[in-house]
């Protein structure tokens, strides 16, 4: 299968050198979800907000799943990469491919977010991942990251994440090299306000823009 484009939002910043905030929805979201939770963490960096390409009952999503919780990782090898080269081809064009990427993912969009740092640890400059899951169950770890910073929340409540993924996840993230910094929030799956706070001051800390 070939890799196909996906439906986006970009919205540039006056300032050339900011680096660019990837929005990534969750399941039956889109490109448009995640703007407004971006423009609260950063008024300064360039947004690139994409729509999965899957269609699971009418709802978008970034990659297939058996069920809910169990994903087709062959699926999300592909859309990873398909987004991958997909980010590249878009940032190019706009004269940003030396700018730094950063994920902001969603649940779903989390999920292809983290897939992204496990397959390619070095090409995000940073992620934010709200409510993730261990992507894949036996990755395939190649290289390190380089000191890239992760912001990770997860709700302790949640029941859609088993604990003990959450922690082997963690793990594995601190392993590859990942700069982890972890909130166990006390809410369910659902964003609350603590989560866009905590990833603001966590930009502000690790993507100071003057
Ligand atoms: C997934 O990627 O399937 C999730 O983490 C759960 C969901 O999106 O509903």
């Amino acid at each position: 299968m070939d890799f196909q484009p996906l439906k986006y939002i970009l919205e540039l910043s006056k300032k050339p050198n900011a680096p660019v905030l990837v929005l990534l929805h969750g399941t039956g979201g889109d490109e448009q979800d995640l703007i407004p939770l971006a423009k609260d963490i950063t008024k300064d960096f360039h947004l690139l907000s994409l729509r999965g390409n899957v269609n699971e009952g009418g709802m978008p999503r970034f990659f297939r799943r058996i069920r809910m919780g169990v994903f087709d990782e062959k699926d999300l090898a592909f859309r990873t990469d398909e987004m991958k080269v997909f980010i590249e081809k878009v940032l190019q064009e706009n004269h940003l491919e030396n700018a730094k990427i950063i994920a902001v993912g969603y649940s779903n969009g989390a999920n292809i977010a983290g897939a992204t740092l496990l397959k390619y640890p070095n090409f995000l400059a940073g992620a934010i991942l709200f409510r993730p899951m261990l992507p894949f169950q036996a990755p395939e770890l190649s290289e390190k990251a380089q000191q890239v910073p992760v912001f990770f929340s997860n709700g302790k409540n949640d029941p859609t994440v088993p604990p003990k993924d959450t922690t082997t996840y963690l793990e594995i993230l601190k392993e590859q090299g990942f700069e982890v910094e972890h909130h166990a929030l006390p809410t369910s799956h659902n964003l609350t306000y603590n989560d866009v706070e905590l990833a603001k001051i966590w930009l502000e800390k690790y993507f100071p823009i003057n």
